[in-house]
Order: C-alpha cells, then structure tokens, then sequence
C-alpha cells in the first residue's frame, strides 16, 4: 500500500485535470512519497444502488472495483484526486465512484454513531479541478461535494487547485503556472505527510 492515492476522475486520460494530477504526483514522489495511481475509466465500479445492505455492516454488496480502490484509500496518509467541472460538478466517473463511499458513511455515522467534528482528521486530501468558464462560482458544487466526501474518509481538504479557463485536451499544457502549482502542491502534500 502506498502512502499517497491518486485518483484521475476524467474520462480523458490526457486531459488537462490528468495532466495536472500526473504533475502533483511527480512532485510527492520527488519529495519521497510512494504514490498508487488509479484511472477511474479503467475500473469497473457501479454506481450506488441504494441496496442499503451496508446498513448491516458498513459494507457495500455491490462487489466490483470499488473495494480494492476503497482499501488503498483507507491504508494511504492522502489522497488527491482530480475531476473536470460538468455541469458545475464532478465528472460521472467520480460521482459514481464517490457515491459508492456511501457504505463508509452508513458505518461511519449510523453503525459506528460517531459525531461530526469531534474527531480530528487523520488524513489530508487535495482536490484538483478544471473547468472551461471562468465564473466566480464555477468550483463551488464540486468543491461542496468533495469536502463532505473527504469528510467520511477521514480526511481534511488540505488544498485544492482550482483552474479556469481550459477546455481542450492539453489546454494545460500552455499554462505553466497551473503546472509549477500542481507540483509544488504534490511536494507540500507529501511533506505534510511526514511532518
Ligand atoms: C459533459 C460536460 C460538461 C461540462 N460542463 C462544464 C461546466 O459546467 N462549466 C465549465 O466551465 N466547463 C464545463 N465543461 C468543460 C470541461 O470542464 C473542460 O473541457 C475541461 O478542461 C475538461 O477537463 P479534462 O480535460 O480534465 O477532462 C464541460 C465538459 C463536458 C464534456
């Protein structure tokens, strides 16, 4: 198991999210962290049925991809993940992969009862975004989302990288800026690990 998770949610796998995560990643291996990567598109993860078997046990009975993605979360320190702005939210490959989450929620708040806020976060998560306007709001559902998401791993939304203004494949890569942050995100990352 890896210290760091990175999970691309674009069904580009050159995309402009995927290019940036690839640097974050580069920049936390640089500073000595060991990283797993995994491409949301390659993975067979259904979306939530609302069987609610996991009001049971926490345990989703839907068993595909998710559990193996879900245990290399909960071993990792920190996760990053990266998902495009459709339709101001995350992609459908990454809701669908968050919303399966909801198995941990179940365990987390109903069978484990614990209460929101009293206990500290014990991992740290970034959240990496893109999206092609540039309105003020344009982060806002996904960011929501994401946090409350972070939030039933037992983890804070350490950072986010939030990019307008890119719409084509490799958009990105005219804006070095976006790039440079990527990584000095990655590297900060892995060093709060260890701190
Ligand atoms: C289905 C779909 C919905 C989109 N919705 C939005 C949107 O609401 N706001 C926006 O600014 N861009 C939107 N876009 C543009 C993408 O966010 C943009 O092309 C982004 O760079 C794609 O990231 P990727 O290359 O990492 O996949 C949408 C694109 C698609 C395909």
């Amino acid at each position: 198991m890896a210290d760091l998770v990175a999970v691309y949610g674009s069904p580009r796998r050159k995309g402009n999210s995927s290019l940036l995560l690839s640097r974050a990643v580069q920049g936390a291996r640089n500073a000595g962290c060991t990283v797993q990567e995994f491409v949301l598109r390659d993975l067979r993860i259904s979306p939530c049925l609302e069987i609610y078997q996991c009001q049971r046990n926490g345990e989703c009975a839907i068993r595909d991809d998710f559990q193996g993605l879900r245990d290399h979360i909960l071993a990792a320190k920190g996760l990053i993940l990266a998902s495009p702005i459709f339709f101001y939210a995350v992609s459908s490959h990454t809701k669908i992969f968050m919303d399966r989450f909801q198995s941990l929620w179940v365990r987390k708040y109903r069978i484990d009862r614990e209460i929101s806020g009293k206990v500290p976060y014990r991992r740290k998560g970034i959240f990496i975004s893109v999206g092609a306007t540039k309105g003020p709001r344009l982060f806002d559902g996904a960011v929501l989302s994401v946090r409350y998401f972070f939030d039933v791993l037992d983890m804070e939304l350490w950072d986010t990288l939030l990019c307008r203004e890119l719409d084509m494949e490799g958009d990105v890569l005219n804006r070095p800026e976006y790039l440079e942050n990527a990584y000095g995100l990655g590297s900060a990352l892995a060093a709060q690990l260890y701190a």
